[in-house]
């Protein structure tokens, strides 16, 4: 298939440009760069040896993703574009839901004018807010505590409600949980402007001298030492379920619900210590007060996955702190 890869020079979307060529697809990428570098997508370029068209657009103008889709027989749209930070969509929330809503419908507008019905597109776990029980699974209730987990589970349904009222429609939603690492090669990886706020890329910076010290926010959750529990998958893993999840979308009909997660979780104390072990490094950390808004545990029961897509996770911890650590140390500077 030909899949259209909106934010595809984003973390997820390289590593499953990637994945895709891999399996015999062709992409074609959509990113207005507003979070990403060109110089990604020229690494995913090398690492696959092929050529992908890209466009320089903002997925939320209609004109531009009409033009796009009249010089391109896309097949299947695999919709990544979206601001992603949780702080900073409670600071500026209607940024958030103007790009992350317009964008899915700009997208599905444009997708019936061209006679295209293959729909994926990238949720979060976020969308089941503060979870009664774990693992997770896709039935359980969904509420969204910030902004940015608001316009996942609105896109969730316009795409659910869009797929009812049109038979050609496929929809398929893919809840990720804590994605990290990178590719093996480590010529892509995520690369978070100024200061990090997720885990595993400050774990980075500190090994490679940008940062001094990590935070642990909070060692008195009711988990196994205290820390914050996760379910950490591998982006190449993460990546393989996009390949499986467009192959189900060109033969099922409607809306289906998938985590893509490994069904593990681990504490905060258990990846600095698996990231110190698998790259022979210290990582000095302070224990810090609690992050307001974050949860105890969330990890995945993703049986549904492995049963209908036959997908599942397979790279281990290790595995994704030794390639996490390959990507920084290869780049310190990220793309620049
Ligand atoms: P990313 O920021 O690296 O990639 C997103 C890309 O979309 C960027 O390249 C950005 O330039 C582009 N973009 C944003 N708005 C755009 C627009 N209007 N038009 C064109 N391009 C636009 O993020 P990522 O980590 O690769 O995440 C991809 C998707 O997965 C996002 O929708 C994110 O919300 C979702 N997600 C990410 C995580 C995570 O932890 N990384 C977890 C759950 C869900
Ligand atoms: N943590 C620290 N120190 C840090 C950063 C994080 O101790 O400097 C802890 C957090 O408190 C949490 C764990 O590490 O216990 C993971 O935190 P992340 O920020 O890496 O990830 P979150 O689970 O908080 O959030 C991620 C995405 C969100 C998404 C959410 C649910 O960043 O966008 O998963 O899918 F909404």
């Amino acid at each position: 298939m030909n899949v259209l890869l909106t934010g595809g020079a984003g973390y997820i979307g390289t590593h499953t440009c990637v994945e895709l060529i891999n399996a015999g697809h062709t992409a074609v990428i959509a990113d207005n760069f507003s979070n990403s570098s060109p110089k990604a997508v020229e690494r995913v370029e090398k690492i696959t040896n092929t050529k992908i068209p890209v466009y320089n657009i903002d997925v939320c103008d209609r004109e531009s993703v009409e033009k796009l889709f009249s010089e391109n027989k896309i097949d299947a749209v695999i919709h990544f574009a979206g601001l992603k930070a949780v702080g900073e969509s409670c600071e500026i929330p209607l940024a958030y839901y103007r790009n992350n809503l317009d964008s899915t419908l700009t997208l599905l507008e444009v997708m019936k004018n061209h006679g295209v019905h293959n729909f994926v597109f990238s949720s979060s776990a976020t969308v089941y807010g503060i979870p009664e029980k774990v693992p997770l699974v896709e039935t359980m209730p969904t509420g969204c505590t910030n902004p940015y987990g608001w316009t996942k589970l609105m896109n969730e349904q316009i795409l659910t409600d869009a797929a009812k009222a049109d038979s050609r429609l496929s929809v398929v939603l893919l809840r990720y949980f804590n994605p990290i690492g990178a590719h093996e090669s480590g010529m892509i990886g995520e690369n978070p402007n100024g200061i990090p706020n997720n885990l595993m890329p400050y774990i980075t910076q500190v090994a490679a001298g940008r940062l001094e010290c990590l935070g642990v926010f909070g060692n008195d959750y009711p988990t196994h030492d205290g820390t914050g529990v996760r379910d950490y998958i591998h982006v190449v893993d993460l990546a393989k379920g996009h390949v499986k999840a467009i192959d189900y979308a060109d033969s099922h009909k409607g809306t289906e619900i998938f985590n893509l997660g490994t069904g593990t979780g681990y504490s905060v104390l258990d990846i600095v210590n698996a990231f110190m072990k698998a790259n022979d490094l210290e990582i000095p950390y302070k224990i810090k007060q609690r992050r307001p808004g974050d949860i105890a545990e969330c990890y995945a029961d993703p049986t549904k996955a492995k049963e209908i897509l036959g997908w599942q996770a397979e790279k281990t911890l290790e595995d994704m702190c030794r390639d996490s650590w390959n990507w920084q140390s290869k780049n310190i500077n990220g793309y620049e």
